[in-house]
């Protein structure tokens, strides 16, 4: 199987199965506890039905759309992910050349694998900063400023992850950094050399959002415990109120669900909101997304941007968001697997893939421009 062999998420997927160790590939593709909101996420978007219009002249279709003040030529960003350079050497600066490329925004996460300042020099598109609220509130100030110093354009802060979610496969296999495999674990290491001597032969694996503030050095930090040590279960809401006023600019909630926060996220100064379960990673057992988003645009969609994320996998789904009054959609596993698949080109491939299914989608419900879209154009079962 080649990067050529590769038509959709489900190929995406498999290629990077096939090219990953076990316990990396278990630690993109898996989810909290049974897994049952990561199933759902896709799922619910089948009980929707696109409604199409006829006969209205489609030779050229406009897909940009704007979000949080950015102008984005594609309705769709990569949104942060831990980790990347373990998925493919190139990691980050992978994802964010393949977004400059189709001209959207992408995501750095606090866990990114590349300096945000880098990212932020090298490729010119929009970038968003993920970051997470650590116990440490000067810790937390300095971060907000280097961000600022380095000219990233918005914030976006993670609330659906302030303890971390019930990863089983990882407990099995041993995913933590440094890697504390358990032999099983270790097996599936030994039996990718690909994937190894790539590992080994470039670039140290670090943490630069981090490294300067956070000791990673002595013994081992899981994720989970990086959840569950290092950040601030107290975060309310007086906190963000402050976290606004001193970032003063472009700020977006990550992982809102409920009208009610939604409305709450609008009322204290931000500029977006991110509906979203993290893609089932968190609480299982959480409402999807999708389910949840005309609720939420109806309570705020004329006073904050409203976005989504989770589960998006085809053209036709972001379609179905925008219709329902998303202004943008965030990818997550979409863009990952061909990232760990093939680097640049992986990511290259697949947000063309996704443009031409949203242009094509475009075409066939008789929409010339992304606004165009409305509730007249679905309907659930
Ligand atoms: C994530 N996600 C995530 N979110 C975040 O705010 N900070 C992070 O560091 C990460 N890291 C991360 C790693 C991996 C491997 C995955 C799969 C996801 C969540 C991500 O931004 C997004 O919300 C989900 O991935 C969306 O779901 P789908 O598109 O993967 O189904
Ligand atoms: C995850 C964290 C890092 O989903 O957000 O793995």
């Amino acid at each position: 199987m080649r990067l050529s062999d590769c038509h959709n998420f489900h190929d995406f997927r498999e290629l990077a199965r096939r090219r990953l160790p076990g316990p990396i590939f278990d630690y993109i593709d898996g989810a909290a506890d049974d897994e049952i909101t990561h199933r759902r996420n896709s799922a619910s978007f089948e009980r929707c039905d696109l409604i199409p219009n006829v006969l209205r002249g489609v030779e050229t279709v406009d897909l940009s759309a704007t979000v949080m003040g950015q102008k984005l030529a594609l309705p769709v960003y990569c949104s942060p992910t831990a980790l990347q350079r373990l998925f493919h050497h190139q990691g980050e600066r992978a994802v964010a050349a393949a977004a400059a490329k189709y001209g959207t925004m992408f995501g750095v996460s606090s866990l990114g694998t590349v300096s945000l300042e880098e990212l932020r020099r090298t490729y010119a598109t929009p970038q968003v900063y993920q970051f997470y609220f650590h116990k440490d509130r000067g810790l937390n100030r300095a971060m907000l400023e280097r961000a600022k110093a380095a000219g990233v354009e918005v914030l976006m802060l993670t609330v659906d992850s302030i303890t971390g979610g019930n990863r089983e496969r990882d407990l099995r296999t041993g995913f933590t950094i440094p890697f504390q495999l358990t032999p099983g674990g270790m097996l599936q290491f030994a039996i990718k050399p690909r994937w190894n001597w790539n590992y080994l032969m470039h670039e140290k694996f670090k943490l630069p959002q981090l490294e300067q503030h956070v000791d990673m050095s002595g013994g081992t930090l899981s994720i989970g415990r990086y959840f569950t040590e290092m950040l601030d279960p107290s975060l309310n809401w007086k906190d963000v109120e402050d976290m606004i006023r001193f970032w003063n600019g472009p700020f977006c909630l990550k992982g809102v669900l409920s009208a009610a926060d939604a409305r709450r996220a609008a009322e204290i100064g931000c500029t977006g909101i991110i509906v979203s379960n993290h893609g089932g990673r968190q609480l299982d057992g959480c409402r999807t997304a999708f389910d949840q988003l005309a609720e939420v645009v109806d309570a705020v969609g004329d006073r904050v941007d409203v976005m989504m994320d989770s589960g998006v996998q085809r053209g036709t789904h972001v379609l179905k968001a925008l219709s329902l009054g998303a202004k943008a959609v965030g990818l997550g596993r979409f863009y990952l697997f061909p990232l760990a698949a093939a680097g640049q080109a992986g990511v290259d491939r697949a947000l063309g893939l996704m443009r031409a299914e949203i242009e094509r989608g475009m075409k066939l419900m008789g929409c010339t421009s992304i606004s165009r879209l409305t509730r007249e154009n679905v309907r659930f079962r």
